[in-house]
């Protein structure tokens, strides 16, 4: 594994507190990793460990977002971050505290910046690996690349499918910005597994949730997949690993409304960038 001259890499998990965030947690723990989480509440639901440091930031607010982003590189720079943090989208749309989409800013944009925190600190030559997890969903985003912004418009699953596909050319486009051999950036798909990702929804969703939830993948199954693949030598920049083994190129999307969606982006985490 590309790690730094430390002997065990430094992890960055964010929505280490639940799910397969605290099953990575866990694994890289265990494996004497240094392990740092973010999440919301305000205390980690595991039991203080030496080498794991909490962060608590709520991803709805940018502010609180950067601060964490900026404490965690203050406290010593990840070998490997793990954007992981989101949600299934709410039945009704939902505002950020930044006005914003809530699901396309926590599954999101709040990624983006992150990533943008930590890249421009970054010293050079550093190995870092960043991954997005991202899901099948992304598939079914929309390619037009365009922001959310009428409630009206709003539909769950779109919501939650767009989001996902932003997460997942994320990690083409962070490459393209910052091509240092020493820096690697996928997404990682886990299909379906047991967590507790249903909180938002509706309360019929999670009785059905709970039926189906014994037949689906355990979040540790998923955790251990990932750090295998996070362990291999080569690692093909942008595309999306899966649960399988397999390994899909990053989604083709349309020059001019990715040129202008980053714009737009960027023109959104701008003030947090280097907020004081
Ligand atoms: N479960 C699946 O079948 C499935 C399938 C495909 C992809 N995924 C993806 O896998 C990732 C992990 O999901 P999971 O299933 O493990 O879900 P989970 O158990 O609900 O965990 C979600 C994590 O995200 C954090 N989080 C949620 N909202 C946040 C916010 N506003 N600000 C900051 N942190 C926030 C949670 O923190 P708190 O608990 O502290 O609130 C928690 O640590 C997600 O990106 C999800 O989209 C899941």
């Amino acid at each position: 594994m590309q790690v730094s001259e430390t002997e065990q890499p430094t992890v960055f998990i964010t929505g280490g507190t639940s799910g397969l965030g605290i099953e990575l947690t866990r694994l890289y723990l265990d494996r004497g990793c240094r392990v740092i989480n973010t999440g919301r509440r305000p205390v980690h639901p595991l039991a203080p460990r030496r080498n794991l440091e909490y962060y608590p930031a709520d991803f709805s607010d940018l502010e609180r977002t950067s601060r964490a982003a900026r404490i965690v590189c203050e406290a010593g720079m990840p070998d490997i971050v793990i954007n992981n943090a989101g949600i299934l989208s709410p039945a009704r749309h939902l505002y950020s505290k930044n006005g914003l989409e809530y699901t396309f800013q926590v599954n999101f944009l709040a990624h983006l910046l992150i990533n943008e925190i930590i890249l421009r600190r970054n010293p050079r030559g550093h190995p870092l690996t960043t991954v997005a997890i991202t899901s099948v969903a992304y598939r079914n985003g929309t390619r037009d690349l365009i922001l959310p912004s009428d409630p009206e418009k709003y539909r769950p699953f779109k919501a939650y499918s767009d989001s996902k596909l932003y997460l997942t050319i994320m990690s083409r486009h962070l490459h393209e910005r910052y091509s240092d051999p020493w820096l690697r950036f996928i997404s990682f798909n886990p299909g379906v597994f047991r967590s507790g990702i249903y909180r938002m929804q509706k309360k019929w969703f999670g009785t059905l949730y709970s039926v189906a939830a014994p037949f689906m993948r355990t979040p540790a199954g998923v955790a251990g997949k990932l750090a295998g693949i996070i362990g291999r030598e080569e690692l093909v920049n942008g595309s999306v690993c899966n649960y399988r083994n397999g390994t899909d190129p990053a989604p083709e999307t349309d020059k001019t409304a990715e040129k202008r969606f980053w714009l737009e982006c960027y023109g959104l985490i701008e003030p947090f960038l280097d907020a004081g």
